[in-house]
């Protein structure tokens, strides 16, 4: 089976290894910084193998060895967010464990294709790039798919209809100024426009600019999980399989959507050598005026790097 490192053993590492293992879609390395912990999360979930009937290895180590040859290593070692923090606010601090654990993992698997999670998301996918000088095929984002999530679990309550024919795109950056594109959002191939009212449609797309922030509310003691972990698996699954699945991610642009030199959430094809290709939709003046004005925020956090 492939092997998948996650760099990062806290609460979206080890849900992530958790439904890799389950799904049976790679054998998983959890690396932690904490003594111990890695380990006994790796075990306990080695240990869950038989009752799941998946033959899956996890192990959890304090050391980058057990990583080399590593398909695939996501990063979610950081910080997370405490009530009233943005996720800009972990700047610096993520920088620094985004840096080590780039140039540690490469170390042990030089042809890894990296799917970052620690925020602010696309500056630590910026850093993750630039680090480890690597092409940016080799460094997908993850954001689009928890944020398009959230907006497809809304519509779905409001609805009640199964989330498999809620089709949601929300791109731009990580942040609270995300783009939820409504026109081209559907359920099962009704615009989002007709299938809900005006008033309904703007709470939604409030709410899930907001979806990261309402958990680190609820919490107190950190940021969503679940979501993330469940996003960060689909995209290790797009990948190792080779699927060619479009999914909205962060990728470094070179030109598309009219930007060049940051990451930012586009729709981007995955498959076995990371990003295939950036699909370009067509954008009205208010959508593309949208995303400039979260290009342009992502891009003050990039200039705002020390690397
Ligand atoms: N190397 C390896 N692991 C590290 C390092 C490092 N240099 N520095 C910190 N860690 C580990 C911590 O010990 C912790 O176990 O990263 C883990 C982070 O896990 P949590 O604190 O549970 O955070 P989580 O909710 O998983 O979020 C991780 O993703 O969503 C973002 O903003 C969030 O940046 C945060 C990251």
């Amino acid at each position: 089976m492939a092997k998948v490192s996650i760099i990062g053993a806290g609460q979206t590492g080890a849900t992530t290894a958790h439904f890799l293992a389950t799904r049976e879609i790679a054998d998983v390395v959890l690396v932690d910084i904490v003594e111990g912990m890695p380990q006994g999360k790796g075990l306990d979930l080695a240990e869950a193998m038989p009752v799941i009937g998946s033959d899956t290895e996890i192990v959890g180590t304090n050391d980058f060895g057990p990583t080399a040859g590593s398909e695939v290593v996501v990063v979610t070692a950081g910080l997370p967010r405490k009530p009233g923090m943005s996720r800009d606010d972990l700047l610096e601090a993520n920088t620094r464990i985004v840096k080590t654990s780039i140039e540690s993992a490469l170390e042990h698997s030089p042809d890894a294709i990296f799917i970052m999670l620690t925020n602010p998301l696309d500056a630590m996918s910026y850093v993750a790039m630039k680090v480890g000088d690597l092409p940016r095929e080799r460094v997908i984002g993850q954001a689009g798919i928890l944020d398009s999530a959230r907006m497809r679990a809304f519509v779905a309550m409001e609805l009640g209809v199964s989330v498999q024919n809620i089709h949601c795109y929300v791109l731009g950056g990580h942040g609270d100024d995300m783009v939820p594109l409504t026109r081209h959002s559907n359920v099962a191939g009704v615009p989002l426009t007709r299938a809900l009212s005006v008033e309904s449609l703007d709470a939604i797309v409030e709410r899930t600019r907001k979806g990261g922030g309402e958990i680190v509310g609820l919490l107190k003691t950190g940021s969503a999980f679940y979501a993330p972990a469940a996003a960060l698996a689909q995209m290790v699954e797009a990948i190792l399989k080779d699927r060619n699945l479009i999914v909205p991610a962060s990728v470094y642009l070179q030109g598309e959507y009219g930007q060049e030199g940051i990451f930012f959430g586009v729709p981007a094809q995955l498959g076995r050598k990371g990003l295939v290709k950036v699909i370009e939709y067509d954008l009205n003046n208010e959508e593309q005026a949208a995303l400039k004005a979260s290009a342009d925020h992502v891009r003050e956090t990039i200039e705002a790097l020390k690397l």
